[in-house]
């Protein structure tokens, strides 16, 4: 039977992510409606992708019995109030990152998913990529020897756009952009929480930042450097150094279509999009999807690979170094 998806908002990535399930199979995954604030918008999505349910409200998507899982959308100012509806309503969640504004609210949704014994998962759609799962069959069987480093930068110029600037939106480049990079970090030293993180950027006058330059150090002299911006474009690659060799993930770290593996590079194509995408490489959205399915079917409410204990290490991490840098939201008060 076909995963039956609810998609909560009408925004540019659920745009994106409807477009990566129509590349797979219509008997794993059906999209039955979408809810957005105003009907109008949900109806001129729903016209837009051929789903054959719109709601101007996501509380009428919470009380549709036809959805299996709802995919969530919105902004992330605004993850825990539409998590907690869609849990408590027992729906299962695949939420986009940054799962919430910090380790108070994601604390909130994981005791949530529990209580209501449902799946959650943070949409962090690189780890499901193929290069991804490569790298980490290529770390558990010791391909490049004990890693000692891992660089990850991520650079776009997107101050135009009020969600990365705005604090009320949840601007900020670690929440929309760096994350990427210490998720890479976190996966790749296995969940270890760093010995000791130092951060330094600069930021924005609405008082969210902009440029940050990460340094983390773990156990037996493990490093990690990352680099994120919201106004300029870095080189967006990632390296991670083995005492016996190197992986590089080439340009667009995040969503990966090639890997380099002590020096040998592999392509990961991509599916074309039956619509044109607001983000780059966004069919890759597909993978996470095929996790949440998989997950579903085994009756699991984590996902192994993207796990409620790596999204609450990855926002401890984030709010050491939002502390560090001074930035303060009011969900933090
Ligand atoms: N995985 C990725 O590659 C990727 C890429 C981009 C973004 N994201 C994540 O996806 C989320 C949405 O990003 P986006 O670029 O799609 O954003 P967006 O198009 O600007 O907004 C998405 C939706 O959020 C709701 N929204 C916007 N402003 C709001 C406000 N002031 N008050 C209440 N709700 C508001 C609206 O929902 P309604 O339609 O219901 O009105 C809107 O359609 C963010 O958390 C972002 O971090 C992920």
């Amino acid at each position: 039977m076909a995963t039956r998806w609810g998609i909560c908002s009408a925004g540019k990535i659920s745009h994106d992510f409807t477009v990566a399930l129509n590349t797979l199979p219509a008997e794993e995954h059906q999209v039955v409606a979408v809810a957005a604030r105003k009907l109008e918008d949900a109806q001129e999505f729903a016209k837009k992708h051929s789903i054959p349910q719109a709601y101007g409200s996501y509380e009428e998507l919470a009380r549709d019995p036809k959805i299996d899982v709802v995919y969530v959308g919105n902004i992330h100012a605004f993850h825990l109030k539409t998590c907690l509806l869609f849990l408590n309503a027992k729906k299962h969640v695949l939420c986009e990152k940054p799962l919430a504004m910090n380790s108070k609210e994601v604390k909130e949704i994981l005791d949530s998913a529990k209580r209501n014994q449902v799946f959650l998962m943070e949409a962090v759609w690189s780890r499901f990529f193929p290069a991804y799962a490569e790298i980490r069959n290529l770390l558990a069987c010791e391909e490049i020897g004990k890693v000692k480093m891992v660089r990850s930068e991520f650079g776009i110029a997107v101050l135009h756009n009020p969600r990365l600037v705005q604090k009320e939106l949840g601007g900020g480049a670690l929440l929309s952009i760096g994350m990427y990079c210490l998720q890479l970090v976190c996966m790749v030293y296995n969940g270890e929480r760093p010995e000791s993180i130092q951060a330094t950027g600069v930021c924005l006058e609405t008082g969210v930042d902009e440029t940050v330059i990460v340094t983390l150090k773990y156990s037996e002299k493990k490093m990690a450097v990352c680099t994120f911006s919201s106004s300029m474009q870095l080189p967006n690659e990632a390296i991670i150094v083995g005492t016996k060799g190197t992986i590089q993930i080439p340009v667009r770290m995040w969503c990966p279509t090639s890997l380099v593996v002590n020096g040998k590079e592999t392509q990961y194509p991509l599916p074309e999009p039956s619509l044109p995408l607001n983000f780059p490489n966004s069919t890759g959205m597909r993978y996470e999807a095929e996790e949440v399915r998989k997950c579903l079917l085994a009756g699991l409410k984590e996902s192994p690979v993207m796990s409620h204990s790596d999204s609450l290490l990855l926002v401890e991490l984030q709010d050491e170094i939002r502390r560090q840098l001074g930035v303060v939201y009011s969900q933090d008060c």
